[in-house]
């Protein structure tokens, strides 16, 4: 039922970018953890004041507080007809939680899409990337410029640098993902449902690639 997606990748593979591209192709939404706990901690929520810490760090933000984000999201009624998951599952135990919550509500995952970047690209993604405050619209200084400098090229919102952007978080970020998330490409590979992408390439290209893969 639906069209069930999962986009795993280093930090600055292009989850987002791509995930993006892919809410007005497919009609369904982008279920983006990292935005959700970006939410969280601007309005100060509980959930935010706890995950704060882990985000500046570089580290991830505990299964508990990811977990039940993502299973009151999936109970929302605009994933009917599928998800584009951007940022989660993020650990075995995050992977196992989604198969039970799937499982109970008689879903299931079509594919899991492995967006692969080498570091030194993936460090020069990270630090010259810009997001508009208003719409959420992400740019790139050099790779994907706006109109206008500071200015989203959609809405004419401010744009910004996250706070877990900057070099030395980004490294730490890596090694994050290193040893918690990657072990998740042999766990979804062991199930069948991996689906490699080469993330080095334009925007364009890339999105070509996984429309190509999701209609084939
Ligand atoms: P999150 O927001 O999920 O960050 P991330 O995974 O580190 O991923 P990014 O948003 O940095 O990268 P992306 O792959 O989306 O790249 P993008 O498309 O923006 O998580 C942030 C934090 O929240 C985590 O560190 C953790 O603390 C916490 N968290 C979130 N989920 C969690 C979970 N499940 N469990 C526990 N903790 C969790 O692209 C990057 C840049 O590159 C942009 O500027 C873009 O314009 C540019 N770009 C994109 N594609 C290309 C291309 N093909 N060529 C050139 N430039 C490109």
């Amino acid at each position: 039922m639906g069209l069930n997606i999962i986009l795993l990748g280093p930090p600055g593979a292009g989850k987002g970018t791509q995930a993006k591209l892919l809410i007005d192709r497919f009609g369904i939404p982008q279920i983006s953890t990292g935005d959700i706990l970006r939410a969280a901690v601007k309005d100060r929520t509980s959930s935010g004041i706890r995950a704060k810490k882990f985000m500046d760090d570089g580290a991830l933000v505990p299964d508990d507080i990811v977990i039940s984000i993502i299973s009151d999201r999936l109970k929302m009624s605009d994933s009917v007809n599928g998800f584009i998951l951007d940022g989660f599952p993020r650990t075995v135990a995050q992977a196992d939680a989604l198969s039970t919550m799937l499982d109970d509500s008689g879903k299931s995952i079509d594919h899991v899409i492995s967006i692969t970047v080498d570091y030194d690209e993936l460090i020069k993604r990270v630090i010259g990337r810009l997001t508009c405050k208003s719409c959420g619209r992400g740019y790139h200084i050099v790779f994907d410029p706006p109109s206008v400098p500071g200015v989203c090229t959609l809405c004419s919102g401010e744009l910004c640098q996250r706070d877990d952007d900057r070099e030395d978080t980004m490294r730490a970020r890596l090694l994050t993902y290193e040893s918690q998330t990657a072990p998740l490409i042999a766990y979804y590979s062991s199930l069948g449902f991996l689906r490699p992408v080469d993330g080095l390439g334009s925007i364009q290209e890339i999105n070509g690639a996984l429309v190509s893969l999701l209609e084939g």
